[in-house]
């Protein structure tokens, strides 16, 4: 008999269990052995808070039910909680542990994982969202094999490389069936999720903080918690795990003001002139964005301090008077004056050698002192592990956001941490340094929150460098990449929607040739992939045709009509490009069409209204019969189906992909009894009804025009990257 063979609720460093441990105690004496046995348990209704960490919550008790099981472990008298939250939501547990010393002398917790569960197999595929500055969330998957597969993060915040957020999924699983499991971890430090497979073919998952530099001293008399962790369930595919994690976070996460009221479109200064802002030329920029329907004005870097370049004055939140004669609340009441809301960028957790604030305070920094520094982006990271530190964060912060008129914050953080030290612990203590500094983050997200409920605050960390959950229970949105190409988003954006609502994804449509890969693609196709996100733009109108803007005003009231849809919706992953890179499935986009198409579909709560999009890669001559099938329709109610017609000459902006396709319902592909559901079709239009069943298992064949030849350009109507948006409006019975 051997505990190994054993399904383990939270295995102890130090059994006959030889499997990587859910924790891992150092005590005085040099043993690292523990023994939890049970206690006792409670079921309470609702959601505890934990302290000091963001967590779920809940709004009336009814939705949610809360298992404490309560363990001790003799030897050094640490009692053990171990709690689990079922959501009446179906699907979702959330799980955490708390550990108290109860004991005499102190102890170092090594390890604290937020949740460990033994499977009965190995029979999963792996998947996890990786990737690096500006190509945040590829999908990356690998059946389990005996052995250990881990993704994390030493890197001080969640990370570009790897987010906390996994899927294990059975080899057949698809979009929409079989069996699949996310986990994810509420929590924007270093933290670890990992899959180890024993030589018995079981498998073990657990999840937590990164137990790498970590060592937490916990004294006689006081408590640790791990952050909470989320595990969703889905029996029929990705996207009901993906459907059932959207509504659990919009639901249980996302709180305050913004967490139902539909967001503002706006427009971000950053790409439009990056540092070299003035009062006249936003002034400019914002009278421009006002034309168009633009709804919120945001200056990004470069307003503050001396600052003209990444090089200065981070940590002195003063306006420059040679940009802003006025300061911020000149700048906000001319904005306003123009109709407009206003909104600012500022990295409050980061401090420049060249700003007063590094004069005054250089001990302030996470350095170690004597050693030679990492450097990144010329900044450094304030120890927000510090109470001093944390309180200049909230008090200049408060004096920032109510200096002038505000109701928008951007909130970035640009580096990752290298050699971290406190100054203000003791040897013995330095592993806490890194979770220190997230506690001290949280706190001055929840102060500033709470005192600022009505500002719209945007987490960013160099575009997706710290998107996790912990973040989302303070910001309701989040800069989803600083890669604005729609191409590369459209994936991005895809990815992201596994474990995250597109609602939390901030998306802007930006210039042509793209800042950061170079590429053209049609001002339409930056619109449509950006709409179905946290949606706004940011490029130079002052430097726009006036077609573009023309086709940008129809954009941004075509938005509107149909923003409650987008942002609330339940998204719906049909096709992929990530299908031609799966194993097996070709990958050549002009040989086999694998993965050439990416197909969106947003369905509104009571499934009457739909917004679909049909994006497609490259052209491929003389092949293209395409067929977009929306999903989540009612299938028994009857839809108006159209896409738009543009009224704007697209060619002048050297692409094509604006012109009307002929839309049809596929006939021969449908049954006589659905074909009788038919009240009116139009034939070769895009403009027909049809009922929801029709459509989704019909298709809607988008013919011929997606393709075609090439000198002729009355057929060639879509290029490479273009996409379709289509509307669907059901009638509703009276
Ligand atoms: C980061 C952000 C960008 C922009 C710049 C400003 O890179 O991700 O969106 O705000 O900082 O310096």
């Amino acid at each position: 008999f051997s505990l190994e063979h054993l399904k383990l609720e939270y295995p102890v460093y130090g059994s006959s269990d030889y499997r990587y441990p859910a924790v891992e105690i150092l005590q005085e004496n040099g043993s690292r052995i523990s023994d939890f046995t049970y206690v006792s348990y409670t079921i309470a209704a609702g959601k505890p808070k934990l302290q000091g960490l963001p967590a779920t919550y809940t709004e009336k008790d009814e939705e949610a039910q809360t298992l404490c099981v309560k363990l001790k472990d003799e030897v050094t008298g640490i009692v053990l909680e171990l709690l689990y939250t079922i959501f009446t939501q179906r699907g979702i547990i959330t799980r955490s542990a708390r550990f108290t010393n109860e004991g005499t002398s102190s102890v170092h917790l090594l390890n604290a994982m937020s949740l460990s569960l033994d499977l009965p197999d190995k029979d999963y595929v792996w998947m996890q969202f990786s990737g690096a500055w500006s190509r945040e969330r590829h999908v990356k998957e690998r059946r389990l094999e005996q052995g250990i597969q881990s993704v994390g993060s030493i890197r001080g915040n969640s990370s570009h490389e790897h987010n906390p957020f996994i899927v294990l999924r059975r080899p057949s699983a698809t979009e929409n069936a079989g069996e699949v499991m996310g986990f994810s971890l509420i929590y924007s430090g270093n933290h670890r999720m990992q899959a180890e497979v024993d030589t018995h073919d079981t498998t073990r998952i657990t999840v937590g903080i990164n137990p790498q530099n970590f060592c937490w001293q916990l004294p006689a008399g006081e408590s640790f918690e791990a952050p909470e962790a989320v595990m969703a369930y889905a029996e029929n595919g990705f996207n009901q795990m993906s459907q059932r994690l959207h509504h659990f976070i919009r639901e249980h996460i996302i709180r305050g003001t913004w967490q139902k009221k539909e967001r503002p479109i706006l427009l971000n200064s950053w790409e439009a002139s990056y540092f070299d802002i003035s009062e006249k030329k936003l002034l400019k920029l914002a009278k421009e964005a006002k034309e168009v329907g633009i709804e919120l004005f945001v200056m990004d870097d470069g307003w503050f301090g001396e600052r003209m370049d990444d090089s200065s004055s981070l940590g002195d939140w003063e306006a420059n008077t040679k940009k802003l004669p006025g300061g911020l609340k000149g700048l906000s009441d001319k904005i306003h004056g123009l109709g407009l809301q206003f909104g600012i960028w500022v990295e409050p957790e980061m401090v420049n050698v060249k700003s007063k604030l590094y004069v005054a305070h250089p001990d302030w920094t996470i350095e170690i002192p004597g050693q030679p520094h990492s450097e990144g982006r010329n900044q450094r990271i304030l120890d927000l592990g510090r109470r001093e530190v944390q309180d200049y964060i909230i008090e200049s912060m408060s004096k920032v956001f109510s200096s002038a008129d505000i109701s928008y914050v951007k909130w970035d953080m640009n580096r990752t941490f290298s050699d971290y030290y406190s100054t203000a612990l003791p040897p013995e203590r330095q592993g806490e340094v890194a979770h220190r500094y997230v506690l001290g983050l949280y706190r001055c997200m929840r102060e500033l929150t709470e005192r600022f409920p009505e500002i719209l605050f945007e987490g960013c960390a160099a575009g997706g460098n710290r998107f996790d959950l912990g973040i989302l229970c303070y910001f309701p949105q989040i800069w989803g990449s600083d890669d604005t190409d729609a191409l590369c988003r459209a994936e991005i954006e895809e990815n992201y929607s596994y474990g995250y609502p597109l609602s939390a994804v901030s998306a802007h449509v930006s210039a042509c040739p793209n800042h950061q890969t170079l590429r053209n693609t049609p001002l339409e196709t930056r619109f449509q992939v950006a709409c179905f996100g946290s949606f706004g733009y940011e490029c130079n109108l002052c430097d726009m045709k006036k077609e573009e803007k023309e086709a940008m005003k129809e954009q941004i009231a075509l938005y509107k009509k149909w923003r409650k849809v987008l942002q609330q919706g339940t998204f719906y992953r049909g096709r992929s490009f990530y299908d031609g890179t799966q194993s097996g499935m070709g990958g050549s986009v002009l040989a086999d069409e694998a993965g050439n198409q990416m197909e969106w579909t947003c369905v509104s709560e009571d499934g009457t209204k739909a917004v679909g999009m049909l994006m497609q890669k490259l052209v491929v001559p003389n092949t293209q019969q395409q067929t977009y099938y929306p999903k989540g329709l009612l299938p028994d109610v009857r839809y108006h189906f159209y896409n738009r017609k543009l009224k704007y000459n697209i060619k002048e902006f050297g692409d094509l992909v604006n012109t009307v396709s002929p839309v049809h319902i596929r006939q021969d592909s449908l049954t006589h009894q659905v074909l009788s559901k038919f009240v009116k079709m139009d034939g070769e239009t895009e403009d027909f009804h049809a009922y929801g069943d029709t459509l989704m298992y019909g298709g809607v064949h988008v013919s011929p025009a997606f393709g075609g030849t090439g000198y002729n350009d009355k057929v060639r109507h879509y290029p490479d990257f273009a996409s379709r948006l289509y509307f669907m409006d059901g009638e509703v019975k009276k």
